[in-house]
């Protein structure tokens, strides 16, 4: 089937699609031979990703694939030849279900214990189930879930060594979020690369503490700061000066959770007529001057960028009317596409010293999963690439495309993998000495649903839409996943 035989048609099949939440309980490592085209032999490194790799506990569906136990998989490129390996994070729920064979944690978004809410009343025992990102920082492969401490994984071998606490940063009980960005150049550290992250502390009023990381692990900047009112955050912008979080209007209701009726995530409720609080902390922790500013905004969970321009700070962000509401007898997979919002690409721009905001949509496509050149995080940029649907009608269904957005002419590119293939987040990798910021391969894991496997595809930031670099079929798959990484390391 080509492109322009399913416009108008339903561009996936809801069996093949599915499939896609199949659970993967098996760890592989072997070196991937089935190839389509040519690996580059410059591009070497490590590209890590991390998701949900079991959908059920010995047979019992989980509720949500943001409950499913966290598994990383490892692609290393060296020398134009490509080694893959998975392993589950070994969390310590993970070990004692898959001892007992049985579920034995509530999960944030609804996984519940059998047994009814007699079983669940009361039990606020989360899982640490380290399934949002993976990242390579400070000599240490860390596994993030936003509501834990994070997880160290050794990057060879994948096998866990156990919580990390960043050196004493982190305490026992803390939390790390899962979304954090690398300052390439950093103004504060003489244009030296730091990473830079944020916890949030839930409640009345919520409490958002930024950490900075040097290259070699250590904390170089950390200040917390006090909003009013309860906060779901799940990713956050930065630019040079500044740190920017969406503070989406929700309300918290927690009896259905503490009753043992409903998973946390359950009781979140979206305000659709209440404005977002946009907040801006100096990234100096001498700076002081915390400013709010309220827009109308829906709900975001990602951000693709933000740049300082003048007076102004400009945020992209995919934003939701609504957030979707986690029912308590839903099934995901049942989910009616054509009832969600989609997720559209809006630019905020914040005026400084009028303390106004502006917004924009720059792209009517449903997207998520952004992705920018690592050395434009924080700048004005031209280039945006993002997971997004194969028709182009501003109307939700599964991700199976990646386009590339020319923000400077407007211009869209698509490469679709319709009607089979289902697109995870793209990640840009920058050829070596690239001069041009689309210079560059883009590595996304695509699930094949006529086959129930995954092939990585490499494809040319330039020219996205033209044939794979190389695609590198797995000979299995892997489960939709959320985060990932890319590191020039090889292990
Ligand atoms: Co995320």
């Amino acid at each position: 089937m080509n492109q322009t035989q399913i416009i108008n048609q339903q561009s996936y099949y809801r069996g093949e699609w599915k499939r896609g939440y199949d659970s993967q309980p098996n760890e592989y490592e072997y070196e991937i031979e089935n190839i389509e085209g040519k690996i580059p032999p410059e591009l070497q490194g490590t590209l890590f990703r991390n998701g949900p790799g079991l959908l059920d506990i010995a047979g019992t569906p989980i509720h949500h694939p943001f409950d499913g136990d966290g598994m990383v998989s490892a692609f290393y490129f060296q020398n134009g030849k490509a080694y893959f390996r998975n392993r589950f994070v070994a969390t310590e729920a993970y070990i004692q279900e898959k001892a007992a064979g049985k579920i034995l944690y509530r999960g944030v978004f609804g996984t519940q214990k059998p047994g009814g809410f007699i079983n669940n009343i009361f039990d606020f025992k989360l899982k640490n189930i380290a399934n949002t990102n993976v990242i390579y920082w400070g000599n240490k492969l860390l596994a993030l879930w936003e509501a834990a401490e994070p997880h160290l994984l050794n990057p060879q071998t994948l096998e866990t060594i156990g919580i990390d606490y960043l050196d004493g940063v982190l305490q026992p009980g803390d939390s790390w979020a899962a979304h954090p960005w690398v300052d390439p150049h950093s103004i504060l550290d003489d244009a030296q690369p730091c990473l830079v992250n944020f916890s949030i502390s839930p409640g009345l009023s919520s409490k958002i503490t930024v950490f900075e990381l040097a290259p070699d692990g250590k904390i170089l900047r950390r200040h917390s700061h006090i909003i009013p009112g309860f906060s779901f955050i799940h990713d956050f912008a930065i630019t040079p000066n500044y740190c920017v979080f969406f503070q989406n209007p929700v309300n918290f209701n927690p009896l259905p959770f503490l009753l043992g009726l409903k998973g946390a995530g359950e009781c979140v409720e979206f305000q659709p007529n209440k404005p977002t609080r946009v907040i801006l902390i100096p990234r100096d922790p001498s700076n002081k001057q915390m400013k709010t500013f309220m827009v109308d905004s829906g709900f975001v969970f990602h951000h693709a960028n933000a740049f300082e321009r003048e007076d102004q700070v400009c945020i992209d962000s995919i934003a939701y009317a609504t957030l979707p509401q986690v029912k308590p007898n839903s099934d995901y997979k049942e989910v009616n596409f054509d009832n969600l919002d989609p997720g559209r690409l809006w630019r905020f721009t914040l005026n400084l010293s009028a303390e106004t905001v502006e917004r924009q949509l720059l792209e009517n496509t449903c997207c998520e999963f952004p992705a920018v050149n690592p050395d434009k995080v924080g700048r004005d940029y031209r280039y945006l690439f993002i997971g997004a649907t194969h028709q182009d009608n501003g109307r939700n269904a599964p991700l199976q495309a990646i386009m590339k957005l020319d923000l400077k002419t407007g211009q869209r590119q698509l490469h679709s993998f319709a009607p089979h293939g289902y697109v995870s987040e793209p990640i840009f990798v920058p050829k070596p000495d690239a001069t041009a910021e689309d210079e560059g391969w883009i590595l996304t894991l695509v699930y094949n649903g006529k086959d129930h496997r995954s092939s990585l595809a490499i494809l040319d930031g330039k020219n996205i839409a033209g044939q794979p670099v190389a695609l590198l079929h797995l000979k299995h798959h892997i489960p939709y996943g959320l985060h990932g990484s890319w590191t020039s390391e090889v292990f």
